[in-house]
């Protein structure tokens, strides 16, 4: 019983999660060409519903500033770093920040997926920045003075394992022994009170074969 209640709880919470949609938006910022600031805008993704998952990306594309700056930082091993600030329809801003060589980024033409992490609640977890992998080694794109970027966007649906809380199970059982012993303790009634409904069944037993078989049949004598 116990567990199916549980089972049935697990069930319900999911029923109602999967109900769960609305709207997201993704601030992206990074920290190339950015004059004083340490991060500026690269760009945004709006969703307008999760359930969907699919999104508007709207983002600059580089210009020769960026890209003067991403080889200086590949020059020196460096990071290209991707903050991202999170709004949804019931949750205040977060914020994620996702690094990766900018000489890989580079490498890749600028082409990079972009995931983000949403539990049944609807809450974001994660946005993860990374390179997608071309083999290839081309140089880059460029399209009137500007190096487009190419980002692919992806909802990730995750669906938290249940954990075993044990401590919380040993207080359990803890609480039904005590609960077990006090209750053998208060349990001071007479031998009657507690044992009336053994007794009364076979006294009635006794009493009815009593009235049908009064005495055995006398024996007939020859
Ligand atoms: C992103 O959104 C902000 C505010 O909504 C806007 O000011 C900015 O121009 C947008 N950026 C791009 C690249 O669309
Ligand atoms: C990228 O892909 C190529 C070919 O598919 C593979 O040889 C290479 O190891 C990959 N690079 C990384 C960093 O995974
Ligand atoms: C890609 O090409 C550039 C020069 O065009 C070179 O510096 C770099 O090492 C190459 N990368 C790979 C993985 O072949």
């Amino acid at each position: 019983m116990k567990y199916f209640c549980l089972i049935f709880v697990c069930l319900f919470k999911n029923l109602v999660c999967l109900d769960y949609d609305g709207w997201l938006n993704i601030k992206l910022e990074h920290n190339i060409n950015c004059k004083n600031e340490k991060f500026c805008s690269r760009g945004n993704i709006s969703l307008k519903s999760i359930r969907a998952g699919t999104a508007i990306i709207s983002q600059i594309s580089f210009t020769k500033d960026h890209i003067d700056e991403l080889k200086e930082i590949a020059d020196l091993d460096g990071l290209y770093s991707v903050r991202s600030l999170v709004t949804s329809a019931d949750s205040k801003e977060t914020e994620f920040l996702s690094s990766v060589k900018a000489k890989l980024f580079l490498e890749n033409r600028l082409s990079d997926v972009i995931s983000s992490w949403i539990l049944p609640n609807g809450e974001v977890i994660a946005v993860t920045f990374q390179v997608n992998n071309l083999s290839q080694n081309q140089s880059l794109q460029y399209h009137k003075g500007e190096y487009p970027i190419n980002s692919n966007f992806y909802v990730r649906h995750v669906d938290l394992a249940p954990v075993p809380d044990t401590a919380s199970y040993i207080q359990k059982l803890d609480r039904e022994r005590e609960a077990r012993e006090k209750g053998d303790l208060k349990d001071n009634r007479s031998f009657l009170a507690k044992y009336w409904m053994y007794i009364v069944p076979i006294a009635i037993f006794v009493m009815i074969s009593g009235v049908t078989n009064p005495e055995p049949a006398p024996q007939a004598s020859r």
